[in-house]
């Protein structure tokens, strides 16, 4: 599809970048501001439901996602050390255990729905670990995400944001009191706490489910997994994740205001405009959908967006890697022979990955 590399969008008000350099120096520039929150979703909400859900919008109003500056690189940092290189590679036998487990339950099954048995466990205990939340089933953790998810694709939506509401009224209830998890900048104001455990929650588990459900089904699809499972080095798993996260980011895009006007390729953005940023490198608003069939496999590339750019660059990135390669590694060996049964996309256009993939 020839996309142009940036547009506006009369019927959505907003301008859409696509060209993969566009995003890139889109993401750098200081003048497109992540604080997106009031453009992008709650001025979408009625406003009793904004009144009912205001804990929920205080506490993605501190998410330091969506902050600029200082606030964000101060809140960035309070957290940066649990995913410094040295703390991923000391989880690196738990989530392998993780990933034996859950692969190993599925394989004694015959195989089955991969994407509750195997990626959403995969991602919420392997977040958990990180978080120090072991106590806490990965079932509840999926739901909290989704349901913030869920909200977030389609703010308009009061029922979404009551769901959302409750998810992180139960968050609270139950992860709060934890000693040691959670470190922000006020360790000791519960609302920055809770913030900065729903962002983390939030952002890491329906994109890293989706990132091992697109790296299982271009294993199997490809028929990967006997090399996969005799390379020693862990290379041909690394190789599986980088392409599925090359193929089919996770997040479909990112959103961005502008502050003034920023000239963009052939445009000039006007100042309060609000912008969609792509990372899948297709028209946001005029997406094709997900495919049917698997794109053969390739040499992979890590100049892929998957994972934003700029300050905003994905804090959990390490982390999702060495979930997904060790779930590909588990899978490999344990269940070489299975075909692709049925697949089913989630309907989030935004947080994108499997619904279902039955592999037997
Ligand atoms: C395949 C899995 C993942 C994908 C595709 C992904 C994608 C992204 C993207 C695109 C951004 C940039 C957002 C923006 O520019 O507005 C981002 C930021 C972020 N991600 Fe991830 N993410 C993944 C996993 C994780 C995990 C496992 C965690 C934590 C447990 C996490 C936590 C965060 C946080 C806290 C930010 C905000 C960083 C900042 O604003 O400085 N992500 N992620």
């Amino acid at each position: 599809m020839n996309v142009p590399g940036v547009r506006y969008d009369e019927t959505f008000d907003c301008w859409v970048v696509t060209d993969p350099e566009l995003v890139r120096r889109a993401l750098r520039d200081p003048a497109l501001s992540a604080q997106t929150l009031e453009a992008a979703t709650v001025a979408f909400l009625p406003p009793e439901v904004r009144a009912e859900c205001a804990p929920l919008l205080d506490a993605l109003r501190r998410w330091f996602v969506t902050l600029d500056g200082e606030p964000h690189r101060e809140r960035r940092q309070a957290v940066a050390h649990l995913f410094a290189t040295r703390r991923i590679r000391e989880l690196d036998d738990v989530l392998t255990g993780i990933a034996d487990a859950a692969v190993g339950r599925c394989a004694a099954a015959g195989g089955g729905d991969v994407v509750p048995a195997i990626a959403d466990v995969v991602a919420a205990r392997g977040i958990a670990a990180l978080l120090d939340l072991d106590g806490v089933a990965h079932e509840r953790l999926n739901d909290w995400a989704r349901a913030v998810s869920a909200f977030l694709a389609t703010s308009y939506r009061a029922d979404r944001a009551r769901a959302a509401q409750a998810a992180l009224d139960e968050m609270a209830a139950s992860v709060l009191d934890v000693p040691g998890a959670m470190p922000t900048v006020a360790p000791g104001d519960p609302a920055e706490r809770l913030a900065t455990a729903s962002m983390l929650l939030f952002g890491g588990m329906e994109t890293t489910s989706g990132l091992v459900g697109f790296a299982l089904w271009y294993l199997v699809s490809n028929g990967l997994s006997d090399r996969v499972a005799a390379d020693p080095s862990g290379a041909e798993a690394d190789a599986v994740v980088e392409r599925a996260l090359e193929l089919f980011a996770p997040v479909g895009h990112v959103a961005r205001l502008a502050l003034r006007p920023v000239p963009l390729g052939d445009a000039e953005i006007p100042a309060g405009a609000l912008v969609m940023v792509a990372l899948h490198g297709e028209d946001v608003l005029a997406a094709p959908g997900m495919p049917t069939r698997c794109p053969a496999h390739g040499p992979a590339r890590r100049d892929h967006l998957a994972f934003g750019g700029g300050p905003h660059f994905c804090i959990g990135a390490p982390l999702a890697r060495a979930i997904a390669t060790s779930t590909v590694t588990a899978f490999a060996r344990a269940l070489p022979d299975v075909a692709v049964q049925e697949l089913r996309w989630r309907d989030n256009p935004t947080f994108r990955g499997p619904a279902t993939l039955v592999l037997r």
